[in-house]
């Protein structure tokens, strides 16, 4: 049985659902994300939210065959809350009009509030100023409004812009509470789940012993093997198993010889030493390294890594006798995916980079007891679970590791040298303070030499690229503005202190156009 209080959200395939997520289980409130077209009678019963959200979503209701919700959720006596589609929905289902053309408005607007509206219920502390402003996309409107609703607040193109039937708990919004650019969005989706009964107790502690007795029910006397990257994700989900079923969990750490400066160590010792949790520290550089020799194409190169990490795991876990299940780190927006509205259900759920394709081939069964959480709420689950902050707080690593950060031709002498700058630069933003500040910071070796002078003699060296970015999930990235002193003297220390590079450059790109790796 959950524990917790819920609350559904019904997708209609916006690009900002996930922000409403987002925004719920920073206020403690738990919620699951459904596409419209999974949601049907059924479905609400057996989920029983205690409030439900509505999406937006690009399609326009008065178009044959748009999605709908399912007309028994307005009969369930449980809160409503309409966003842009989502309101249009509302209206048209319960005996309103919707109109569409002519009045599309994108971008920010003002509300007003309609006579006699201060502000309450789930508007409660808006109009401070007067006006609220809020971000607005849609190109249908509602003209008419079903019966039991009334204007609270309305803009220039929208005159149902914030409407309410309080006494049933349904609200609608033609505009997104949900992004930043509404400033006080976050207080209209407070007040919905605080007058919906929320009390807020979707909190990690309370995460933690229920995933455990999940994972316990899940797994019963069975083995479980987990790839361990020492990323922060696979790190929360092994010892978050281990805690639940001990030495039933045994991890298979790969190293493929792509790790940067004393990677492998540090994991290994972390897992052994600290937690006690069987590892298989699985050496295989040279096989990787071998099969790498002479292949520049990017692709190849991934996919060489994909497939030599598969059967090297392979081998590894049919060494555990009686592995019937799979660990995975999969988070919560790999699940999610959101719902093209032209067609069928279009839910894919995205492998691991590292170990997809896996669960089938061996038949192995998958535990994902990290599903439910967004990046942060893992970080928050890591530290419940006491792992130290330096995993925690580590920036992403993707699973080729330094092979896409050596364009062209990888050698080990290439990789050395990559191994040393990058520790530098390492060293250098945190000394400076600036590493939890940074989504992903690390250098890349150029396939080219250049030409330069040290002491007395020319030097015929590798340049390398120092790449930094900020990001929120890694989908979009700007490039770290460091000041010239940090660039500087990050260059000469490199330069001074790793043989083989004799000229540093700073990667200003942003995502898009360019990716945050190099290949
Ligand atoms: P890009 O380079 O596409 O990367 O902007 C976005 C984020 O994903 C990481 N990344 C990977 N992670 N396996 C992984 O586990 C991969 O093959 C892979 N490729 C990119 C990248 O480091 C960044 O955080």
């Amino acid at each position: 049985m959950t524990q917790h209080q819920r609350l559904l959200i019904i997708d209609f395939g916006s690009q900002v659902t996930q922000l409403i997520a987002r925004r719920l289980r920073e206020l403690n409130v738990y919620c699951e994300i459904h596409p419209f077209n999974a949601v049907d009678d059924a479905f609400l019963k057996s989920f029983a939210p205690q409030a439900v959200i509505l999406s937006g979503g690009p399609a326009s209701v008065t178009t044959a065959c748009s999605p709908r919700a399912p007309q028994s959720l307005f009969d369930m006596k449980v809160p409503v809350f309409g966003i842009c589609y989502g309101q249009q929905v509302m209206m048209e289902q319960m005996g309103g009009r919707v109109e569409s053309g002519h009045h599309a408005e994108y971008g920010r607007a003002f509300i007003a509030p309609d006579d006699g509206h201060k502000g309450d219920g789930i508007f409660a502390g808006l109009f401070e100023t007067g006006r609220e402003e809020v971000w607005m996309s849609h190109g249908d409107r509602v003209t008419a409004l079903a019966p039991g609703f009334e204007v609270i607040g309305t803009s220039p193109n929208a005159p149902y812009a914030m409407i309410a039937d309080e006494s049933r708990g349904f609200y609608a919004v033609q505009f997104h509470p949900e992004v930043h650019h509404t400033p006080n969005g976050r207080t209209m989706l407070e007040n919905f789940v605080r007058l919906a009964g929320f009390t807020g107790d979707w909190t990690m502690a309370s995460y933690k012993d229920e995933a455990i007795r999940k994972i316990r029910e899940q797994v019963g006397d069975k083995q479980v093997i987990c790839g361990l990257s020492g990323g922060v994700d696979s790190s929360v989900a092994a010892v978050l198993i281990h805690e639940a079923i001990g030495d039933q969990l045994t991890c298979v750490f790969v190293d493929h010889g792509l790790l940067r400066l004393n990677e492998a160590e540090e994991v290994v010792t972390m897992f052994r030493d600290t937690y006690n949790i069987p590892l298989i520290h699985a050496d295989e550089a040279d096989l990787f390294i071998g099969a790498l020799e002479g292949v520049s194409d990017p692709e190849v190169k991934r996919k060489t890594i994909g497939r030599l990490f598969i059967d090297v795991f392979q081998k590894y876990a049919n060494q555990i006798d009686g592995a019937e299940f799979l660990a995975q780190g999969t988070l919560y927006p790999d699940v999610i995916e959101s719902v093209s509205f032209s067609g069928g259900p279009s839910v894919t759920i995205k492998s691991h980079h590292n170990v997809g394709g896996l669960p089938e081939k061996m038949g192995l069964k998958l535990v994902e007891p990290l599903r439910e959480l967004f990046k942060d709420e893992v970080r928050a689950l890591g530290r419940e679970l006491g792992l130290p902050e330096k995993f925690i707080g580590r920036h992403p690593f993707p699973g080729p590791g330094l092979a896409i950060r050596c364009p062209g031709e990888i050698t080990r002498e290439k990789l050395d040298i990559l191994r040393k700058a990058d520790a530098v630069f390492i060293d250098q933003i945190r000394k400076h303070g600036l590493y939890d500040e940074i989504w992903q910071a690390f250098v890349a070796i150029l396939p080219v030499r250049t030409v330069g002078v040290m002491g007395d003699g020319r030097t015929y060296d590798y340049a390398c690229a120092l790449r930094a970015v900020t990001s929120v999930d890694g989908m979009t990235a700007d490039y770290y503005p460091f000041g010239h002193d940090f660039l500087g003297e990050t260059a000469t220390r490199i330069i001074n202190e790793v043989k083989g590079i004799n000229r540093v450059t700073y990667d200003i790109t942003s995502k898009p156009p360019g990716t945050i790796e190099w290949e």
